[in-house]
């Protein structure tokens, strides 16, 4: 079953490649060449699972209007300096989203309302993981650049505060100080603003000197808390909000790594695409580039959507109104339609997020696509499984591979092809995994994790509740 091996170079895309032990220096990229251009296979040279330890940055988003570059947390696009994640962490953060966003879902909006009431913090349904990505925002008058992770899955945005009255983690650029900008305003406790933080942070606001304060927790124990208020908040020089409301936050922990805050692209009226709905009116794309190594964009409005994006109806779930939810219909394994049956993801419906890493299925479907995609790869020696990750492959005595293609279909007939760096996640040469998961039990809700959407442009179409994709948005 040898593959035809052409010497055309068709295309390369780039996968992620943490190193684990040794230097523990992370996440860096190794570009992922494919080598054969067949309908239903991708083949891959082996020897291109190389680390890349430059940045190759696209200018993706140089080309669009209302648009930021997005780089991966960890890797040579990023300058923070705190130590990446082992792969093994990746995962484990990942997990602890995933279930953070399953607690959230198993209750009812009253149950939320009724912890939040208590006065121990309860927010369990945004999460951060380690495998996220970041933009940079302008902030206040005179403007202050802050690197913030986007985040589809939640909704309030915030950024660490001087002067930190009870903790700040280390992040790259100086703290935000509001005394600093002419533009900052507190927002008080008899707003009614304030009260919105209910649905926003799933919390109840408190009050300080009769200013009003925010707590957000996530899944994995970060948190922060600190004022709610007003900013002139500049994305680029003809995109400048004034009285943006974002939490100052003044007791930070956890996770962030030297990002400044989030920036949330949720549904809720406080996220970013409600608060600026008058100009972009709820519409925004973005690529998520293929490896740490390269670059993708966030922009918002109209521009830059591509005329072969195939959309799909957003669907609202009960319980997580602030999600992006979407019916998938079916998944292909090099180009044979698995038999699982249409109500295995509907009973649980399935999210889009940007921030959980590894897509989850319902573990009636992974299990077909386990199958199919085992079957297909049978030249091959497995090798050892990693947390989540039960089928991986040992590559280290092949120059090439060959994979099947694997495409997901969605409610509305559309089908979308995965890119070769959302089939593979690589640990190294020996230990090259299938990246999907199956979640514990098919009534869990299904999660499009970001590796799967990496290259494709995904679109967001607030106004005619609809998600769209289109290949080759970036590399
Ligand atoms: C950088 O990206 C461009 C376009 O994607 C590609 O042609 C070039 O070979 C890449 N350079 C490196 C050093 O990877
Ligand atoms: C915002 O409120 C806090 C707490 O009352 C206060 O310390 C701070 O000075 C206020 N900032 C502004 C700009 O009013
Ligand atoms: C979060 O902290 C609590 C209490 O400190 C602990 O019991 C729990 O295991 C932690 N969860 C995670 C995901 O680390
Ligand atoms: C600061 O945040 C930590 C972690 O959420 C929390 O345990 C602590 O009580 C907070 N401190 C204050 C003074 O609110």
């Amino acid at each position: 079953m040898a593959a035809t091996i052409s010497s055309t170079f068709l295309s390369a895309s780039l996968l992620l490649l943490c190193l684990l032990s040794a230097s523990r220096k992370g996440c860096v990229a190794f570009e992922q060449q494919e080598l054969a251009a067949e309908t239903h296979h991708h083949t891959l040279l082996v020897s291109s699972l190389l680390p890349s330890s430059v940045c190759n940055s696209s200018k993706a988003a140089d080309k669009k209007s209302s648009s930021l570059t997005v780089i991966h947390k960890h890797g040579p696009c990023s300058q923070l300096t705190s130590d990446a994640p082992t792969h093994a962490e990746v995962l484990l953060h990942d997990q602890a989203r995933v279930n953070s966003i399953h607690s959230r879902l198993a209750k009812t909006l009253n149950n939320v309302k009724e912890t939040a009431a208590t006065s121990i913090p309860a927010k369990d349904g945004s999460i951060l993981g380690s495998g996220n990505y970041i933009v940079t925002v302008g902030l206040g008058t005179p403007k202050k650049d802050l690197s913030l992770i986007f985040d589809t899955g939640s909704d309030l945005t915030w950024t660490q505060c001087q002067p930190c009255f009870v903790h700040c983690y280390q992040q790259k650029e100086p703290i935000f100080d509001p005394t600093q900008s002419k533009s900052y305003l507190n927002i008080s406790c008899s707003s009614s603003i304030c009260g919105s933080l209910y649905s926003a942070t799933a919390n109840a606001p408190d009050c300080s000197s009769s200013t009003c304060v925010y707590k957000i927790r996530y899944g994995d124990n970060s948190s922060s808390m600190g004022f709610l208020g007003t900013e002139r908040l500049t994305l680029t020089s003809t995109d400048i909000f004034d009285k943006f409301l974002f939490g100052c936050g003044e007791n930070n922990t956890g996770l962030f790594m030297g990002v400044a805050g989030l920036l949330g692209l949720g549904r809720d009226k406080l996220s970013f695409p409600s608060q600026t709905a008058q100009k972009y009116n709820k519409v925004f794309s973005y690529c998520l580039p293929s490896s740490a190594s390269s670059t993708g964009y966030l922009s918002f409005g109209n521009s830059g959507i591509s005329n072969s994006v195939k959309f799909t109806p957003l669907v609202t779930l009960a319980r997580g109104p602030s999600f992006y939810g979407l019916g998938i219909t079916g998944i292909s394994v090099g180009g044979e339609r698995l038999s699982i049956s249409s109500s295995v993801f509907t009973t649980a419906g399935t999210i889009i997020d940007s921030g959980t890493v590894i897509t989850r299925l319902p573990p009636t479907a992974y299990s077909a696509l386990r199958t199919a995609f085992r079957q297909g790869m049978s030249n091959y020696p497995m090798g050892k499984a990693l947390g989540i990750f039960d089928t991986c492959y040992d590559f280290s005595s092949y120059n090439s591979v060959r994979i099947p293609k694997i495409s997901i279909s969605f409610s509305g007939g559309i089908e979308v092809e995965i890119a070769p760096a959302g089939i593979l996640y690589a640990i190294s040469r020996s230990q090259v995994c299938l990246a999907f998961a199956g979640n514990n039990v098919d009534s869990k809700v299904g999660i499009l994790g970001n590796v799967q959407q990496k290259t494709l442009q995904v679109v967001y179409d607030g106004p005619n509740e609809r998600v769209g994709f289109a290949a080759g948005g970036c590399s």
